[in-house]
């Protein structure tokens, strides 16, 4: 870790007393550990939205694999991309249905489009799209 800066905040004290609330259940045990945590948060959703760069991102998806094609159209669209799906790993969560976490990284741009079209096809259940950043912003930042 590099060297460290120390600053103060002036919060109320309900504030305050909700974050120490907002700490203890996460497990934190210290309030610089949970602020630099939340920081970090916010600046890489904050540099998602920009749409250049390297983006990193998770990609959740439930659904039914006996749905007609869903499974097959899924995997067309991951080819179609191949370049930036780095992994998925598949759960059969049940009789039917099916847990698929898949890994992207790549452009920006290309990566929330897959994103966005894997949880647009048709009979996925439920899914979501959580993105981080690459070893480049995180060396920056620590
Ligand atoms: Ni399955």
């Amino acid at each position: 870790m590099s060297e460290l800066t120390r600053i103060s905040v002036s919060l109320e004290a309900a504030l305050l007393a909700a974050f120490d609330g907002y700490m203890k259940a996460k497990s934190y045990t210290t309030r610089s550990e949970a602020i630099r945590d939340l920081i970090r948060d916010r600046l890489v959703r904050q540099q998602s939205e920009e749409p250049t760069g390297e983006q990193v991102a998770i990609v959740i998806l439930v659904y039914d694999h006996h749905a007609h094609d869903l499974a097959s159209r899924l995997i067309d669209k991951q080819h179609h991309h191949h370049h930036v799906v780095v992994s998925s790993l598949h759960v059969h969560l049940g009789e039917r249905h099916c847990l698929e976490v898949t890994v992207l990284r790549g452009p920006a741009a290309e990566v929330h489009q897959l994103g966005d079209e894997l949880l647009a096809v048709k009979g996925v259940l439920h899914g979501e799209v959580v993105v981080t950043s690459g070893e480049g912003v995180f060396n920056r930042w620590s």
